[in-house]
């Protein structure tokens, strides 16, 4: 059996959709309340199994690695103030995991960003987790994803169902009627008009994929907003492997846009006991002066 190991968080998109705050700020560390987006995506990965992970970064991405590393002179100073709960858990994000950085110099869309991991990938299966992209479920979507992948030894994406009027903003597949949780993929195409999308099945930033993509990727041409797009090259990779989807019903939170990023801090804040009453009450307030 191909154990999975490793997995990619492509980080180095510009955040266009957010400025100004993605001006000088990498998207992935956009807090939700008081944990940056891309901690919790790197615990779905441990949590998923997954000890190797890449990042991939770009201009203006610093404060990423920042983050993921020692700070000494927060660590003295909390020690020296007697914060151990918070000590412990700044040295606590630090051990998480190996995580590894590659540079993407020119953001040439998610395709190049996940070929820029191919050295450290080499030749065996990883995971794909989009770095602007939350997801709650009980159990990690990925953990799933990736017992499935060590018994079929395909590609698996994670998919979930959208609204018709959301379709042009997601990958979207089609799908044939599968076995058990898995579905065989047979078209996908990013960013579909309405009137062109095989489904309402929407790629929703989830993947578990065979190192076959690397090649793929490396003769990709540039689709949709004239990126190198990880769809186009999993429609081609159809020629030679099967892929697979995997449908999710659970909740992605895409902070990548401004209603996505609101909502994922109102979701997350109102499961916090912390905040949760307090919360609810300043909403109920502001409903009802403003309706
Ligand atoms: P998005 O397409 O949502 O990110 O990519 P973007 O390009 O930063 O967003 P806008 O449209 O300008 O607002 C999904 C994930 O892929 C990464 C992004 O950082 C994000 O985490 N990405 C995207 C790259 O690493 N490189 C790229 O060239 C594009």
């Amino acid at each position: 059996m191909v154990k999975v190991r490793k997995a990619v968080i492509p980080a180095a998109g510009l955040g266009t959709r957010l400025l100004p705050s993605t001006k000088a700020m990498p998207k992935e560390m956009l807090p939700i309340i008081d944990k940056p987006t891309i901690q919790y995506i790197i615990e779905e990965a441990v949590e998923s199994g997954i000890k190797d992970i890449i990042i991939v970064t770009g201009k203006g991405k610093k404060a990423i690695e920042d983050h993921f590393d020692t700070s000494m002179l927060l660590e003295e100073t909390l020690k020296n103030k007697g914060k151990i709960t918070i000590l412990n858990e700044m040295q606590n994000i630090s051990q998480l995991a190996n995580i590894h950085y590659i540079r993407q110099g020119v953001p040439k869309g998610l395709g190049h960003a996940i070929w820029c991991a191919r050295n450290f990938i080499g030749n065996e299966p990883f995971a794909v987790l989009l770095g602007d992209t939350l997801i709650k479920e009980k159990k990690p979507c990925l953990k799933e994803m990736i017992r499935l992948f060590e018994e079929c030894n395909s590609s698996i994406i994670g998919v979930k169902r959208v609204n018709e009027s959301d379709v042009s903003k997601y990958g979207i597949v089609d799908v044939k009627q599968g076995n058990g949780p898995l579905f065989n993929i047979h078209n996908l195409v990013e960013k579909p008009k309405i009137e062109d999308a095989p489904s309402d099945l929407a790629i929703f930033g989830r993947y578990v994929l065979t190192p076959k993509i690397f090649d793929l990727l490396a003769k990709q041409e540039r689709g949709v907003g004239n990126e190198i797009q990880l769809t186009d090259a999993l429609q081609t990779m159809l020629k030679y492997e099967s892929v697979y989807a995997q449908i999710f019903e659970g909740e992605s939170y895409d902070i990548g846009e401004k209603l996505g990023y609101l909502k994922t801090i109102i979701e997350f804040a109102i499961e916090r006991e912390d905040l949760k009453e307090d919360l609810v009450q300043f909403m109920k307030n502001i409903v009802s002066k403003k309706t």
